[in-house]
């Protein structure tokens, strides 16, 4: 018995390095004994985390040259750097360790081989600096290890739905097996006005579990055939709505229903397992009002002068501008859409995620109390019928940037039929809050231009004011003119204003 196990020693003289003391001695003072990152999860974790498993090269090319930049592992996003260790490890050790992360806590895959390392070593030996995870995720995207819904199928309908349809009522024009495990709409929403809805199997652990829901415009979580959350309205993301509840370990059933209306989509849906911190995302998108991974750095206007912010702003376009008012009052206005797209009472917007996140997504309102404003775009011609609508892509409107005052109040710079829209937002405090809009055109037009105010369901209207849910808006110079469900302003008298109380 003794001859053989000797023998056996013999023959395997480099796989006998001892991965698990190696990694002890090179790895676990940040990444934890455990896997599951050092100082209670300030590092990253091994165990459970797709970077490691799958293509070996990812994982030698992290301990080889480090890795700095923001890594997004099960649901947490990390901005640290791991320093390089190819130089103090030789092939042999590189291999034995990452064998052993492979292959604990519960990662199962296959052994990585001295070849490989020594392969990936050479093809990366002109290489300085460290990774970051986009350069490691183009070269080798993740392998989905476990995908977060069993058994996921979606229902797809067409439809113009302004609130939560009865699903039993509607005949789907796509039913699919989702094997990606992840809510996601974006392979069917190419057009507007549609509505989804998802089954799968959720494994939970036993305990009081806290669900994230966020989209635009509604959508209805169940769980086990009961509503847990519930966004009902049309509107922008930045609704999050967080509610916990209670499971017994086991496989739960997930269903969630989701409708859009016209323009911007957005949904996410998480769940953050009790005593966890990091959040389970279920849908392709993560809602990033849910949680936070950078610190607060909270714009505020001064006491008397707005404040500018363009960045990525949730609710809006790529090409969002928002601006504080003083006095709590402020818009997201789309220069793609050319139109304020957003308004809001309250704080204007926490910085932190673009400052230190580098521009990773979306940044919502920081306060909850937004409300959607056009959800098209804006300007466009008046024709024969009654709507402005669409506008015609022959005649090209362009945004060509904004005005302050003296004050700071923006105006913002559209052309159209070789004519040029001033677009000015005032806030009011007093009687307030409410926003003041005035709109002139400068030049001949070619054409009438008009302005399409607002598209969504109408509680009242007249030639000078309407009113939506949460919104009243009243126009001097000028009148409105109704079709369906949209507001449209023609540009003709020398200054309009609208006034927006919501
Ligand atoms: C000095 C601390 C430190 C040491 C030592 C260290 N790491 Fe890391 N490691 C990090 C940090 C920090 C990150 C995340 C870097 C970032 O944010 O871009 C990381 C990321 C990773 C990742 C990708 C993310 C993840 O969690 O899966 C892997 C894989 C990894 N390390 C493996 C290792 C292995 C194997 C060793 C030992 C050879 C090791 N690390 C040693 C700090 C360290």
């Amino acid at each position: 018995m003794r001859k053989i196990l000797f023998l056996l020693s013999l023959a395997l003289p480099l796989a006998a390095q001892d991965g698990g003391q190696l990694y002890g001695l090179y790895c676990s003072a940040c990444h934890g004994a455990d896997g599951k990152g050092a100082t209670g999860g300030q590092f990253p974790p091994l165990a459970g985390s797709p970077w490691p498993m799958g293509n070996p090269d990812r994982g030698i090319k992290i301990v080889l040259h480090g890795l700095h930049q923001p890594v997004e592992v099960n649901g947490k996003t990390y901005n640290l750097e791991m320093p390089p260790q190819g130089a103090a490890l030789p092939d042999d050790q590189i291999a034995a360790i990452l064998t052993h992360v492979r292959s604990s806590w519960g990662n199962k895959a296959a052994a990585v081989s001295v070849d490989q390392v020594k392969k990936v070593r050479a093809a990366t030996m002109q290489r300085k600096e460290h990774w970051t995870a986009a350069e490691l995720l183009k070269q080798h995207p993740l392998e989905n290890a476990k995908p977060a819904l069993a058994n996921l199928i979606s229902h797809h309908y067409k439809g113009s739905f302004t609130s939560m349809p009865d699903f039993s009522k509607l005949k789907p024009d796509a039913v699919e097996e989702e094997p990606s495990g992840l809510i996601d709409y974006s392979s069917y929403a190419k057009t507007d006005h549609f509505a989804m809805t998802w089954e799968g199997d959720l494994e939970t652990p036993g305990g009081k579990h806290e669900f994230y829901l966020d989209s635009d415009d509604g959508s209805r979580l169940w769980v086990d055939g009961k509503v847990v959350a519930e966004i009902k309205t049309l509107g922008p993301v930045g609704r999050t709505v967080k509610k916990g509840v209670d499971l017994k370990a086991g496989t739960h059933k997930i269903r969630l229903e989701y409708f859009e209306f016209t323009a911007n989509e957005g949904l996410s849906v998480g769940v953050k397992f009790a005593k966890q911190r990091s959040i389970l995302w279920l849908s392709k998108e993560k809602g990033s009002s849910a949680v936070k991974t950078w610190p607060e750095i909270m714009l505020k206007p001064s006491a008397d002068r707005p404040i500018i912010y363009r960045n990525f702003i949730q609710g809006t376009t790529a090409r969002g501008i928002g601006v504080g008012f003083p006095g709590g009052i402020n818009i997201a206005y789309s220069a793609d859409h050319l139109s304020a797209e957003l308004l809001w009472t309250g704080d204007f917007i926490d910085a932190g995620h673009h400052w230190t996140d580098r521009g990773v997504g979306y940044e919502p309102p920081a306060s909850k109390k937004v409300f959607a404003l056009s959800k098209v775009g804006a300007f466009s011609f008046a024709s024969e019928s009654t709507t402005a609508w669409p506008a015609t892509s022959e005649i090209p409107v362009r945004f060509r940037g904004y005005q302050l005052s003296p004050e700071g109040n923006p105006t913002f710079l559209v052309d159209a039929a070789k004519a040029r829209v001033l677009d000015g937002y005032e806030a009011v405090t007093h009687p307030g809050p409410a926003m003041l809009r005035t709109l002139r055109v400068e030049g001949k037009p070619t054409q009438t231009i008009s302005l399409l105010v607002y598209e969504g369901n109408l509680q009242t209207k007249q030639p000078d004011r309407f009113s939506a849910e949460g919104l009243s808006v009243t126009v001097t110079g000028g009148q409105f003119r109704y079709s369906n469900n949209t507001v449209v302003l023609d540009l003709t008298a020398a200054q309009s204003q609208l006034r927006y109380n919501w």
